[in-house]
Order: structure tokens, then C-alpha cells, then sequence
């Protein structure tokens, strides 16, 4: 069964005016089809304003849909009796950090989730240990979180999202605020929780870097999602992806300005091993 499944998912902003007639209709998700099975790495681009955190927020139950059916581990997201279920299977990381963290030591702001929860305080440390541990963060329990890099905060985030123990986590743009070192340090941690504890990861971002390990990616343009497939049959439309107003990995488009220029280079090279091991092939 899938573990994510939006189908035909319509999400309409309505905006009215004091007296209650609609002013304007901003149709955010336009009958979007999403199916997403448990333990993948799935990856959504899209350039501003095309639907993603729209999309992300519903898999969290924050919104419902106007129309269409989205379904979090079997659970429709409409069903308001389904709502702890959902929050529970998919938690959410945001772009702030500063914004996600509410104690003023580490180990406490990680244990709140399942405190909140009414979890037995021996599993509660159970818990926080593990998190901690899975994000590369247990030696920083005792530290207070303001004193961290922002890429260690987030890191701290999302412990406090594993804390709670869900099958799946939904990160929108959970890099966007950090420097190029923290990046780093947050994908390899959401990398680790999706290899070794098997939890299925939604990673919304605008850095092509960050895409090229994931199982699907999904291109969302105006509300539609306009490409599926894995990342070397995404990055081999480099011209689809211009015209959706995306980047390309630099590895990608050196290839593939080398191949418009007459070498016999394939399309979808995403690392620089790829590349230099063909380029020595055709030196030989
Ligand atoms: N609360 C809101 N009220 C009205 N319109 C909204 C609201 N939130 C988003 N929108 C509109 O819905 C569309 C999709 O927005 P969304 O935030 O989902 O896009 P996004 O892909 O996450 O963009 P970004 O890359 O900038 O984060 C946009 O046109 C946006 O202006
Ligand atoms: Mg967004």
C-alpha cells in the first residue's frame, strides 16, 4: 500500500472580502496525482509559487482538499477523525529553524513532541536518545539550541519530528536557510533516517544538488505536476527544465552544452565521476 496518495487533489486559496463575497480564486494544487510508496526518497521542485508547500501542508492535514482525495497511510486526509493519525504518520520540517525550536535545552526541546503526547518518560528518553543519535546530535543534548549553527538546529528539528516516530517526514525547504556546510549536514541526516530507519522522505527543494540521490522526483508548475521520474530521466529534459524555470545540477549542464557540441555524451549525468569516466572513454 502506498504510504502517500493524492488523487485528482484540488486546493483553491479563496480570499473574500469583509462582507464575505469572494474577491479572488488562486487555484494552488489543480488536480494533482501523487503516489508515493513507503521508504522512498521523493523529491519535489518547482519554481515559486507552483504548489509545494501547498501540497506539503496537505499531507499534514493543515489543508483540505477542495476537491480530489488524499490518502496518509490508507487515511483520507478529509476524514476529520483521521487528522491525529495523519499529524502522526507525517510530521513536517519548515526552512526555519528558529521558528521549530521551543526549549531552551536540546534534549528537552526533542522529548516535547512525545511528552506532549502523554509518552512514558523512560520511552520519552528512549526516544530522544535514538533521535539524537540518528541526526548526529547526542553529544549537543545538554547544549542550548541557540548556540548552535543554524544546519545543528535544524538537525535538532528534525530529531524532535523523529521523537514522535512517524512513518514519514515532509521537509519544505529545510536548507534554505543554512550555509552550504549545513546543507550538507542536513541532507546526509535525512539521508541516514531514510536508509537505516526506513522513514519515507518528501524533500522539497529549490538547491538541484540535494535531488540527484532521490528515488522520484516530481516537478510541480502552476499548481500541475508537469515531470515524474528519477532523477536521470528528469535531468535529461534539460530543456523541459529550463522552460518550468528550473536549474540544472552543473555536472548536468556541462554535459550536456559538451554534448551540443558534438561529443557523444548521453543525457542525465549527474555526478562528475559519471562525466570524467566517459569523457576518458573517448580519449582512449
Ligand atoms: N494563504 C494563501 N492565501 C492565498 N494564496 C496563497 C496562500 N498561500 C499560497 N498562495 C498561493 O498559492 C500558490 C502556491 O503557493 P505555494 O506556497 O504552495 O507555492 P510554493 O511552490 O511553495 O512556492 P515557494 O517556492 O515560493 O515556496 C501561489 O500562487 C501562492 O501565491
Ligand atoms: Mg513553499
Amino acid at each position: 500500500m502506498s504510504i502517500i496518495e493524492a488523487k485528482q487533489l484540488v486546493h483553491e486559496y479563496i480570499r473574500r472580502d469583509e462582507e464575505g463575497n469572494v474577491e479572488s480564486i488562486q487555484t494552488a494544487l489543480d488536480h494533482v496525482d501523487l503516489h508515493v510508496e513507503p521508504g522512498q526518497f521523493i523529491a519535489i521542485l518547482g519554481h515559486n509559487g507552483s504548489g509545494k508547500s501547498t501540497l506539503a501542508k496537505h499531507i499534514n492535514a493543515l489543508l483540505m482538499p477542495n476537491e480530489g482525495t488524499l490518502y496518509v497511510d490508507g487515511k483520507d486526509t478529509k476524514d476529520e477523525k483521521n487528522i491525529w493519525d495523519v499529524r502522526q504518520t507525517a510530521g513536517m520540517v519548515f526552512q526555519n529553524p528558529d521558528n521549530q525550536i521551543i526549549a531552551s535545552v536540546v534534549e528537552e526541546d526533542v522529548g516535547f513532541g512525545p511528552e506532549n503526547i502523554g509518552v512514558p518518560t523512560e520511552e520519552i528518553w528512549q526516544r530522544v536518545e535514538k533521535s539524537l543519535r540518528s541526526v548526529g546530535m547526542w553529544e549537543y543534548r545538554a547544549h542550548s539550541p541557540n548556540k548552535l549553527s543554524g544546519g545543528q538546529k535544524q538537525r535538532v528539528a528534525i530529531a524532535g519530528v523523529m521523537a514522535m516516530q512517524p512513518k514519514c517526514i515532509v521537509l519544505d525547504e529545510p536548507t534554505a536557510m543554512l550555509d552550504p556546510c549545513g546543507r550538507k549536514e542536513v541532507l546526509r541526516a535525512v539521508h541516514e533516517l531514510n536508509r537505516k530507519c526506513g522513514v519515507t522522505i518528501i524533500l522539497i527543494t529549490h538547491y538541484m544538488e540535494e535531488v540527484v540521490d532521490a528515488d522520484q522526483i516530481f516537478v510541480m508548475d502552476e499548481g500541475h505536476i508537469v515531470m515524474q521520474g528519477t532523477p536521470k530521466k528528469i535531468f535529461s529534459d534539460v530543456e523541459q527544465l529550463k522552460k518550468y524555470r528550473l536549474d540544472v545540477p552543473q555536472i548536468t549542464l556541462l554535459a550536456y552544452e559538451l554534448k551540443k557540441e558534438g561529443l557523444p555524451i548521453p543525457d542525465g549525468i549527474l555526478t562528475r565521476e559519471e562525466l570524467v569516466k566517459i569523457l576518458e572513454q573517448q580519449v582512449k
